[in-house]
């Protein structure tokens, strides 16, 4: 049976938004709505694995859908809402942890960075996100998830959920009328320059929510002179930028500005090196700053005006859960039909 093209992604109202976020995930969000059926989720049930201030949640959920909206997004073609007013992201999760196995969770890298070395006394959340994100995800039987490179290995474990499960209840699957799978092999799209925006302060690590240092993030909040100057002040190293990527090989920091360059002007890495190889940072930062702020400066305006409005916020987010309850609840009943839950 062949699948609805459909995608679906998420962001977590656990911190501000960043231009981590905007260019791993945000931008590539708005073309697609023109060519799939689009469902983007402001996952504030994931962002409480942690400890969230209830207030500071609210506000950074209201931030995340003003973002989609000023980035592009428009909710009459897009439908976006808050994970937790559609329930069934919480029902078809518990089933996924009765399928998932406690070693795949183990592995998963984000899981180990989060936890630490204090990993018996996180929440058991944070254990079985992943679980979750896979119900976000199949629930609406997603093909395409555009994300940033940090999600990778969470999209490899709900293809695992998803093979698992069309594995352990392929009878009563195929009793429903159902040939061959019943949830899809969801596709990771992650492909492009800034899939990892990396800290301004350090190549080594990525730009982040958490990142205790201001000046290695971008917010997409902040104003024109903050960016200029976070810029200015990036890491770099000495020598002139080359002519060609495969130039940048060994150098982070740079790979990273001339990375950021290129997503922010929708081009490629060695066209962007074609203007500035053999150029000096005195060039290339100045350039960047500006860039930077013609983006941004529009989109925070935007974000400004809508999280001030919260009538309309609340209509969209309704409305948009309205729409996904519509798709979420068919495959619901089906799922628990399939698992033999009696109704
Ligand atoms: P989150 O909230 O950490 O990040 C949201 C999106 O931003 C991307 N991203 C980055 N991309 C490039 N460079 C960076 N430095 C950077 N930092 C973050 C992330 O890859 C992501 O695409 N588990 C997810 C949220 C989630 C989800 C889902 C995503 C929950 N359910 C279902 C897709 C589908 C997360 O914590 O993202």
């Amino acid at each position: 049976m062949a699948f609805t093209p459909r995608v679906f992604s998420g962001i977590k109202p656990s911190g501000d938004l960043h231009l981590g976020n905007y260019l791993g995930a945000i931008r590539r969000f708005v073309p697609l709505q023109e060519t799939h059926e689009t469902l983007y989720c402001v996952v504030d049930m994931h962002a409480i694995t942690v400890w969230q201030d209830p207030e500071d949640l609210k506000r950074w959920t209201y931030e995340i859908a003003a973002a989609y909206i000023a980035s592009g997004l428009d909710p009459s073609k897009s439908i976006i809402f808050n994970q937790s007013q559609v329930m069934e992201h919480a029902e078809l999760s518990w089933i996924f942890n009765c399928v998932a196995r406690v070693g795949w969770m183990e592995r998963m890298t984000q899981f180990k960075d989060k936890s630490g070395e204090n990993s018996e006394n996180v929440s058991l959340g944070l254990f079985a996100y992943p679980s979750l994100m896979a119900a976000d995800i199949l629930l609406y039987k997603t093909t395409g998830v555009p994300v940033g490179d940090d999600q990778k290995q969470h999209l490899e474990l709900t293809r695992d959920i998803a093979k698992k499960f069309n594995h352990d209840f392929r009878k009563q699957i195929k009793d429903l009328g159902f040939d061959e799978d019943y949830f899809p092999i969801t596709e990771t799209l992650a492909t492009g320059p800034a899939m990892r925006v990396k800290s301004l302060k350090d190549g080594a690590r990525k730009m982040s929510k958490s990142d205790a240092s201001d000046m290695s993030t971008i917010y997409m909040m902040d104003d024109a002179d903050t960016i200029a100057k976070k810029i200015k002040r990036a890491t770099s190293d000495a020598a002139p930028l080359p002519e060609t990527a495969d130039g940048l090989a060994g150098r982070a920091e740079a790979e990273n500005l001339v990375g950021i360059f290129a997503a922010l002007s929708n081009r490629s890495v060695d066209d962007v090196l074609i203007e500035f190889g053999g150029k000096g940072w005195g060039a290339f930062k100045p350039a960047l700053a500006d860039l930077a702020v013609s983006v941004l400066a529009p989109i925070a305006g935007e974000m400004q005006r809508l999280v001030g409005d919260r009538g309309e916020m609340d209509r969209i987010l309704r409305d948009g859960a309205a729409r996904a309850r519509a798709i979420a609840q068919p495959t619901m009943d089906e799922v628990r039909r399939i698992v033999g839950f009696i109704r």
